[in-house]
């Protein structure tokens, strides 16, 4: 959280409000700013206003606020639940926290649902418009507003999750000076999958890994075991110290593109593509050797400026949403976001074998998925960016033990 305050302190500022009408002036930064009257012409309209906090692409308020709306267990814990909101605030407030909720506090994770001013790398299709019209503000304001005190009874709200320190099963280090491994986050049951040495999906791509390691390929007709005999031997504590700096290539080089290099430059094979199940079996099978081994990069001297890149990476609000990795996974680690537990976005699992996906994924995977879930411009798998990312990631989850293949929801 130190870093995190201390960062977006300077990222954000404060946001002034600059809305076509003219209602506000921008220029100014102003720590209360004038409350703006209706946006719009037409009145807001309760029920359009009801769709518009549940619509995935619109609103979609309950992904963070309970309120009394179907689907209730699945809203998320971020912000407070909003049952009578109506009665405890007027629409002028309603309306300035919409367009612009920096203006009552800078590091807030709430989006400004109708501003474009300061955003960075804004996905294509979600490029120059705001969250939601001027009409929509003006419709989500009537629903509120109809939220009231004296209005049917609240119901239940879904608990923020509550992290058992004591869960340690995998006999590995999950919890580490307050440092969480996804696992401890996890359900019962895919803890149980996880764990399991023969039901673990993951190890499907392990044993295509073996295959593969022992297999002659490309103009050398030799493999990986020709050099390496026996991963459990080589490739034991390798996946710990992982990025890493290369002097050759005067920058940052992970298992993926050192996998790669061995295949190109000892092999004479083509490079298998970021992602193929090929690379993903041989970095399973490599991260597999050391299971329970703590991640212990090395972040000093050449690879240090890579290692600010990547913290600097991490702490940096983008997106439409405007949100900064470090906002979701340090700052709320714990609670629901929608259905989904939030973990501290720890890397010692890589790759992880996820439902949603039905399939491995790397690392690079995942920064993507959270780039875009925020309406983003991802980067290109094994992209400096996200070598970089891995680095600090790997140096911020210090101590944990390694995971791979884990699995995830
Ligand atoms: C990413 C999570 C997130 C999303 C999405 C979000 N909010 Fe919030 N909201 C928060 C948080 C956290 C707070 C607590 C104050 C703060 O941090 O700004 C908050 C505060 C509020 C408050 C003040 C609550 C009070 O009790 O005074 C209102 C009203 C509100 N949000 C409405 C909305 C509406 C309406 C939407 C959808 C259009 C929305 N929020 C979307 C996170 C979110
Ligand atoms: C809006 C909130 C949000 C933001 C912002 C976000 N993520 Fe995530 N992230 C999630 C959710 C939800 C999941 C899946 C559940 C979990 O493990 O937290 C997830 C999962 C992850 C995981 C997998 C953890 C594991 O144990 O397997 C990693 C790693 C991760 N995120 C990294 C990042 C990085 C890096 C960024 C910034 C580029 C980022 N996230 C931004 C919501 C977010
Ligand atoms: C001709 C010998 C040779 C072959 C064949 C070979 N490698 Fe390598 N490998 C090396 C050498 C030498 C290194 C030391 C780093 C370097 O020079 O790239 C290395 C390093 C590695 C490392 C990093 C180990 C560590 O602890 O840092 C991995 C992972 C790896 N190789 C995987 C593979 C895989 C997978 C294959 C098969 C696709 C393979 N290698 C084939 C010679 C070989």
């Amino acid at each position: 959280m130190f870093f995190l305050n201390a960062l977006l302190a300077v990222l954000t500022g404060v946001w002034g409000l600059c809305l076509a009408s003219g209602l506000a002036d921008g220029s100014a930064p102003t720590p209360k700013p004038a409350l703006p009257a209706a946006l719009s012409d037409q009145p807001g309209d309760i029920e359009r206003g009801r769709r518009i906090v549940l619509d995935r692409e619109r609103g979609d308020c309950v992904v963070c606020h309970a309120m009394p709306l179907p689907g209730r267990q699945f809203h998320g814990s971020l912000g407070l639940p909003l049952d009578g909101i109506g009665s405890r605030s007027g629409a002028a407030e309603l309306r300035r926290r919409l367009v612009n909720p920096k203006a009552f506090d800078p590091h807030t994770i709430m989006p400004a649902y109708h501003s474009t001013q300061g955003l960075h790398r804004v996905l294509g299709s979600y490029r120059g418009r705001p969250i939601l019209s001027a009409q929509e503000i003006e419709d989500v304001v009537a629903y509120l507003l109809s939220l009231r005190a004296d209005g049917p009874a609240e119901l239940p709200v879904s608990r923020p999750h509550r992290v058992d320190p004591e869960r340690t099963e995998t006999g590995s280090p999950t919890v580490v000076d307050g440092r969480r491994s996804g696992y401890v986050y996890l359900s019962e049951e895919n803890r149980r999958l996880q764990d399991d040495a023969f039901g673990n999906p993951g190890l499907l791509w392990v044993e295509r890994g073996s295959a593969l390691w022992a297999q002659p390929h490309g103009l050398s007709h030799t493999s990986c075991a020709s050099c390496h005999a026996d991963p459990a031997v080589s490739m034991r504590g390798t996946r710990t110290r992982y990025p890493r700096f290369d002097t050759r290539r005067k920058g940052l080089i992970n298992l993926e593109q050192q996998i790669n290099r061995c295949r190109e430059e000892r092999l004479g094979a083509a490079a298998y593509a970021y992602e193929s199940d090929d690379l993903l079996a041989l970095s399973a099978l490599v991260g597999f050797q050391s299971r329970g081994l703590p991640l212990q990069v090395d972040i000093e001297g050449p690879a240090q400026a890579f290692f600010e890149a990547g913290r600097a990476f991490f702490e940096r609000r983008r997106g439409q949403l405007d949100m900064a990795c470090a906002q979701c996974h340090d700052g709320y680690a714990g609670q629901r976001l929608r259905g989904d537990i939030l973990s501290q976005g720890q890397i010692n699992g890589f790759p992880i074998y996820r439902h949603a996906w039905q399939s491995l994924g790397s690392s690079h995977r995942m920064f993507a998925w959270c780039n875009t879930a925020i309406r983003a411009e991802p980067f290109a798998y094994g992209a400096d960016e996200y070598v970089n990312l891995e680095l600090y990631l790997a140096w911020r989850g210090r101590g944990l033990g390694v995971e791979t293949p884990a699995v995830r929801r």
